[in-house]
């Protein structure tokens, strides 16, 4: 899946929070953002993956403006192709990790039944949550939930990875393992655009876009 924002501007009144920004996402690209609080990060990743409605330019996936997909093609693709890791993830209060992290299979069918009990186990063992799959999000740490979430989104095998902040509850021992496991959804082919104050984490991707008052003001490493 191709990804490209072109002139993306999202304005609160006066106030711009994203400033005619322009890039393309490749698949396989990794991209990470980084920049002071306030500086538009997380409004740019809600306009892209349409959870905000930008004030001018546009966003294609494919070649096909996000305006014009219909909300339904949309919620599809969504579901399907992107995944969502958000600074604050919730999780369904009423279902335990291992159910959590299922869910997104249940609502797309994109694998088989027992593929999804295999690539839960696996993101279960390799995020080291296996001995607490049986819990509740209420018996859990804010690390355990970022964790759980970071599976969540990757139970579909999406084109495009969106995380906002994923390792920022997470312990140096656990954000090591949230970003091996990035590193290696990104050789299969899975696009990362990653916001971070993590430079160990951000020093994995190819590009490295500093954000500065709504615009890309420096290319920290890449093209
Ligand atoms: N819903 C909103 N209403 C008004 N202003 C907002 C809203 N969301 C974000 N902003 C403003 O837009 C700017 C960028 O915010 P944000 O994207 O959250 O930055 P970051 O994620 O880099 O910390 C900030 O100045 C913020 O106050
Ligand atoms: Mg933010």
């Amino acid at each position: 899946m191709l990804l490209r924002v072109h002139n993306l501007t999202k304005t609160y009144g006066n106030e711009v929070a994203v400033d005619s920004i322009s890039f393309d996402v490749n698949q396989g690209d990794y991209v990470a953002i980084i920049g002071p609080s306030g500086s538009g990060k997380t409004t740019l990743l809600s306009l892209m993956t349409g959870m905000l409605t930008a004030t001018a330019g546009d966003i294609l996936y494919d070649n096909q403006r996000l305006s014009q997909i219909s909300k339904r093609e949309l919620y599809e693709i969504r579901a399907r192709e992107l995944g969502l890791v958000f600074q604050f993830s919730e999780l369904v209060g009423n279902l335990n990790v291992r159910e959590n992290i299922l869910l997104p299979g249940i609502f797309t069918r994109k694998f088989s039944n027992a593929e999804y009990q295999r690539k839960c186990n696996y993101l279960l063992e390799h995020l080291k949550l296996e001995s607490i799959q049986f819990m509740l999000p209420r018996q859990l740490s804010g690390g355990q939930i970022q964790k759980t979430a970071i599976a969540r989104s990757l139970i579909n095998e999406p084109s495009i990875l969106f995380a906002d902040e994923p390792s920022g509850d997470l312990d140096p021992d656990n954000s090591l393992l949230v970003q091996m496991l990035l590193n290696e959804y990104n050789k299969k082919n899975l696009s990362i655009i990653l916001v971070t104050h993590d430079m160990k984490l951000a020093f994995d991707a190819q590009t490295i876009y500093g954000m500065r008052a709504g615009k890309f003001d420096q290319v920290i490493k890449g093209k």
